[in-house]
């Protein structure tokens, strides 16, 4: 048996990257301002802290504007949505992605929905989720988008694919279906109320894992041929990160699949500045 191609998350989100910066020197030398981006992080979790200082330092090296804001534990929610309501006013900033999760005292809707959905480069404003939804995309959650970036660049045709989604999050699960209906699978999305997880994994074509539990997807419940994406980040007590599927037994079965670290993390920040430069070629002409 042949064991699967592995999907290279780190390649394709480099290439896409090295797209990007290109593509902002042509803006530069139509005299067009470079795009920017504002990334508030509130308190110091220190995972948060891990994926804001790369989502910084990746636009830094395409070539974007990026302006950080890391704020206390303590910030009220009216200072925050004053700095939103500053930022969604500052003609320089294409984008505003504020980390979840966020503090308990702060209300993440009122948060989501004060940011203009000309700005929500993560996409969870419910309009751009709306727009999802209703097969007109606008801007779309980084992690699903990215996603399609990875099951695209396999070549494997989409169309009539039996696509299992495990997790049904609003940051990753959810929209990930609409994705995945919008590109013509037959889409079942599984939850902690699903009865028969096994069985729904058993006939996933192409499945993709958000939960959070290491090894929480067995190898022998994949599919022969199967395309697998796992979304998982868990850190081991050794220190190792590893995904939501067990790994070396899947990639026996499995016909492509993506590692942890090196699949959809790198992707996720890659499709962010893809999404703040569209902000700015398409949403803010002028
Ligand atoms: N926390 C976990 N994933 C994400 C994400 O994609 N965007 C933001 N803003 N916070 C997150």
């Amino acid at each position: 048996m042949m064991s699967a191609k592995i999907i290279d998350g780190n390649a394709i989100a480099t290439e896409l990257k090295h797209t990007l910066k290109q593509a902002n020197a042509q803006r530069l030398t139509q005299g067009l301002r470079t795009p920017g981006l504002a990334v508030i992080l509130i308190g110091s979790d220190p995972a948060s802290q891990v994926y804001v200082g790369s989502k910084r330092r990746s636009c830094e090296q395409v070539g974007f504007k990026s302006e950080s804001f890391d704020l206390p534990e303590s910030t009220s929610e009216q200072a925050l949505l004053a700095l939103i309501d500053k930022l969604n006013h500052n003609d320089e900033i294409d984008g505003i992605l504020v980390q979840l999760p966020l503090p308990q005292h702060i209300n993440t809707e009122n948060v989501i929905e004060a940011i203009a959905p000309d700005k929500d480069v993560d996409g969870f404003h419910p309009y751009n989720i709306g727009r999802l939804a209703q097969r007109n995309p606008q801007l779309r959650p980084c992690t699903p988008k990215g996603v399609m970036t990875l099951l695209t660049s396999t070549g494997v045709d989409l169309h009539g694919q039996e696509a299992v989604v495990v997790g049904a999050s609003n940051i990753v699960g959810r929209p990930m279906a609409l994705e995945l209906l919008l590109a013509g699978c037959t889409t079942t999305v599984c939850h902690r109320w699903t009865k028969d997880l096994e069985s729904h994994v058993r006939r996933a074509d192409i499945l993709i894992v958000a939960v959070g539990k290491p090894n929480f997807i067995p190898g022998d419940w994949i599919k022969q041929g199967a395309i697998i994406i796992d979304v998982g980040i868990n850190r081991l007590e050794n220190g190792k990160l590893t995904g939501d599927v067990d790994f070396d037994v899947a990639k026996e079965k499995a016909a492509w699949i993506t590692p942890v670290p090196g699949g959809v993390g790198p992707m996720t920040v890659a499709t962010l500045l893809e999404n703040t430069f569209y902000a700015a070629e398409k949403l803010h002409l002028g």
